[in-house]
């Protein structure tokens, strides 16, 4: 066990580079279990997602060798079993996007509940609805499913919300169905198209025809491939909001407009500075940032995982902003913490007249606990605090923090940051910032 400690106050400024998506990465790793072939994958972030993954694929017997460079090969020659252990399950939500490679082997797939993020309920039935559109049984036992079908075959599905992993899920396990697969509503986030474009090299025929329908066309099997990861957006949302609110000056290497549009509208409104080239986009304060409200949404919206590090921003920019989160249920839990660094945030639940069109999550999962905004006024200058880490982006939200706090923050947890970003503290050191790692 490791803790951060953050001495804040330092503008941060220099170059640094982006590494490969934390959210693209690891589902890659499990389309490639199709073939016995080793495919091969540049650009792989070593983070704990991924070092997760890889350890469940070779726990079903299945295999994985990380090279020099971010290069890693991966096979599904020798994979025995079709049962994810409960351990697993409980490491990673990635367990339903076994169940397309399990069953084309074995007919059969037994996986845990998923785990994750402790950033709601997180469940899993759109994904469970989606599965049985393409002929798989399920039958459900109080702490795993077994998910049955010879061959799953090509079927209709129109997600009811907007689902990234059950949007990925569906493409993995149609790739080799028998027949063509057209499903409706699916999630518009780059990192599905990196999937696609993966499962494309592989031998598969999924197409994107219109923004939200996409349709597979199943194959008998999938060839290995060579294939580079896209680079990881949240990560480039992560050092320009650092730029921003230590009134720095950081130039993002293979940050790319394209995927970061709600996100550049925002900073613009807020009065932050950027500049884009070829090669990435440069983050730099120009002067008091300006309040500025913010909805998250789906993909091409304001994404939610940039939620925290906006708020943390918000802190630093004159008057009152709200944030409203409208994608998980339950995902202020680093509000509580900013209030000890004396932030001025308040939660509340704003008004909203039709909530089943605007939460993507299920009214049945919300709880009168749980609140869907912050209002958050500034400047504040922050204090250094004290505090234990939960869940990967909230972490990154409190490094952000502790980064712009006066005197010295302590952030317990370094191993849930670590789920998603690759020495984040040796390339926030490369700016400027002062971070150091102690052992516990
Ligand atoms: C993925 C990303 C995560 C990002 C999120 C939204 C990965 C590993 N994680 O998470 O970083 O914040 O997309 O862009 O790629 N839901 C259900 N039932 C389901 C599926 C989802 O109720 O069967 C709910 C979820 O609880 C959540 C909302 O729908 O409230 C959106 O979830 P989803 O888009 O599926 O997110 P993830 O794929 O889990």
């Amino acid at each position: 066990m490791e803790k951060f400690i953050i001495d804040g106050g330092n503008p941060l400024k220099g170059e640094v580079s982006l590494c490969g998506a934390k959210n693209s990465g690891f589902k890659l790793l499990i389309a490639a279990l199709y073939s016995n072939e080793p495919s091969t994958l540049h650009n792989f972030s070593k983070i704990g997602d991924v070092l997760t993954t890889a350890a469940v694929i070779k726990e079903l017997g299945g295999q994985v060798s990380f090279g020099e460079n971010h290069v890693l090969q991966v096979s599904g020659k020798n994979l025995t079993k079709q049962n994810l252990s409960q351990e697993s399950g409980q490491l990673s939500r990635a367990s339903t996007y076994f169940v397309g490679p399990l069953i084309h082997r074995f007919g059969k797939a037994v996986i845990p509940n998923p785990g994750g993020c402790q950033i709601g309920r997180r469940p899993i039935d759109r994904h469970l609805e989606g599965l049985k559109a393409l002929g798989a049984q399920i039958k459900e036992f109080p702490d795993h499913y077994e998910i049955l079908a010879k061959r799953l075959k090509g079927g209709y599905f129109a997600f009811p919300k907007n689902t990234h992993g059950g949007t990925d899920i569906m493409i993995i396990s149609a790739a080799c169905a028998e027949g063509k697969t057209i499903l409706e509503n699916v999630a518009q986030e780059p990192e599905v198209d990196d999937l696609i474009a993966f499962l494309n090299q592989m031998g598969g025929k999924v197409s994107r025809v219109e923004p939200r329908t996409i349709v597979v066309r199943g194959v008998d099997e999938l060839k290995p491939a060579d294939y580079t990861v896209m680079y990881d957006r949240n990560e480039a949302v992560t050092f320009a909001c650092a730029a921003l609110a230590t009134k720095g000056d950081v130039f993002v290497l293979h940050a790319e407009e394209k995927y970061l549009g709600a996100f550049l509208e925002a900073v613009r409104k807020v009065g932050g500075g950027y500049q884009i080239d070829r090669r990435g986009i440069r983050f730099y304060y120009q002067g008091q940032l300006r309040a500025t409200d913010i909805v998250t949404q789906p993909y091409p919206g304001f994404m939610t995982d940039w939620m925290g590090l906006w708020s943390i921003l918000m802190t630093q920019a004159k008057g009152e902003s709200i944030v409203h989160e409208t994608v998980f249920e339950n995902r202020f839990a680093f509000v509580n913490e900013l209030k000890k660094m004396e932030a001025k945030i308040e939660l509340f639940n704003p008004r909203v007249d039709n909530p089943e069109a605007i939460y993507n999550f299920n009214l049945e999962d919300d709880q009168p606990q749980y609140f869907h905004a912050a209002r958050i006024i500034g400047p504040t200058e922050l204090e250094a605090t004290t505090e234990e880490i939960t869940d990967v982006r909230a972490g990154a939200s409190l490094i952000l923090a502790s980064l712009i706090a006066k005197g010295k923050s302590e952030l317990l947890g370094v191993e849930h940051v670590e789920r998603g970003y690759e020495n984040l503290d040796g390339r926030l050191r490369l700016l400027g910032a002062k971070i150091a790692r102690k052992k516990l």
